[in-house]
């Protein structure tokens, strides 16, 4: 039996803009995104029944159809029924790493590497574009975690285009384990508090989406201007989950205390991060947080950008 080993990296976001709703109900944005190295490893491999399974060994990672992941086979069951037939179910396992409903993609990149694994063991021969297309019928994140590294994510998130990539770029992550932030709460929440400055007319929501391909972040990005990314960092969904959770703006708070180049809360939350402009810069940051903080439900990652998404080993 056939079997693949993927690597699925988180994203942060170094840009979070909501510029309005849209007519199916999602919030129409301006991201900037980036992959780092924190990453699952996802094992498929062919089973000679039709049967899809997945094993994780996280307790509070559920293994029916509530994960992206089997949804991510399901539906490559429903759009390919032909190679389905010929090569039976799959098992997938995720041996995970990224924090779970943290902010930073770890689903969403689980499902894209069932996408990937399964092109691969159907021989399907897919483009990177139409996985991105299937991808996007999972969830907003899951076409920029197919393809990784640096982008501008517009729409709902899945409209994707890459960025120069960033090198040198260290993260430090800090998320309290036990804590989670629905994302559909923090939009609703934001949709109730902002609604009244969200542009109308077509034309300026286009206009909102267009303005970041030259904004200043962009140009820090192509200029490899560590300083100046950390400075420009900008997560409009801060502005409701900060103050409805205490522990992430003191994690946030903490986080600013010791040299870095930028702190910024990473999607909906509630992970928090700092970029530092070296490892011993994150080393450094990791040991003062972890010595503020003694909460043994504070989890801390160093790692640092990488220059792509889902990829076989
Ligand atoms: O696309 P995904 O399923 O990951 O989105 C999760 C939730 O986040 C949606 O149900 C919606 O409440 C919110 N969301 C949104 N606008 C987006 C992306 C997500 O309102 N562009």
């Amino acid at each position: 039996m056939k079997s693949y080993t993927l690597i699925a990296p988180a994203k942060i976001n170094l840009h979070l803009e909501i510029i309005g709703i849209r007519p199916d109900n999602y919030h129409e944005l301006v991201m900037i995104m980036q992959t780092v190295d924190l990453a699952d490893r996802i094992e498929l491999r062919s089973l000679s029944t039709d049967d899809i399974i997945l094993h994780c060994g996280h307790p509070d990672v559920p293994l029916d159809n509530t994960n992206l992941a089997y949804r991510a086979a399901e539906l490559m069951q429903a759009e390919f029924p032909q190679a389905f037939a010929k090569y039976g179910g799959v098992e997938i396992t995720l041996h995970k790493h990224i924090p779970i409903a943290a902010g930073l993609a770890g689903g969403s990149g689980n499902a894209a590497a069932v996408l990937v694994g399964i092109d691969l063991l159907w021989e399907l021969g897919l483009t990177q574009g139409d996985l991105q297309k299937l991808g996007a019928r999972l969830g907003s994140d899951v076409p920029f975690c197919i393809s990784g590294g640096t982008a501008i994510a517009t729409g709902r998130g899945e409209l994707i285009s890459s960025l120069p990539s960033l090198e040198g770029i260290y993260v430090v992550l800090g998320k309290y384990r036990s804590l989670e932030v629905s994302t559909p709460w923090a939009y609703t929440t934001y949709r109730h508090q902002f609604e009244h400055d969200y542009p109308t007319e077509p034309t300026s929501l286009a206009d909102r989406s267009h303005r970041i391909h030259s904004g200043a972040l962009v140009k820090a990005i192509v200029a490899q201007d560590a300083v100046k990314i950390g400075e420009l960092l900008y997560n409009d969904l801060e502005k409701v989950v900060l103050p409805d959770y205490p522990l992430v703006s003191q994690l946030r708070a903490e986080f600013q205390r010791h040299p870095n180049l930028g702190t910024m809360m990473s999607g909906s939350g509630p992970t928090v991060f700092s970029l530092a402009n070296s490892r011993e810069q994150a080393d450094a940051i990791y040991h003062q947080v972890r010595a503020a903080i003694t909460d043994p439900d504070l989890e801390l990652f160093v790692t640092q950008f990488c220059d792509r998404g889902v990829r076989v080993v």
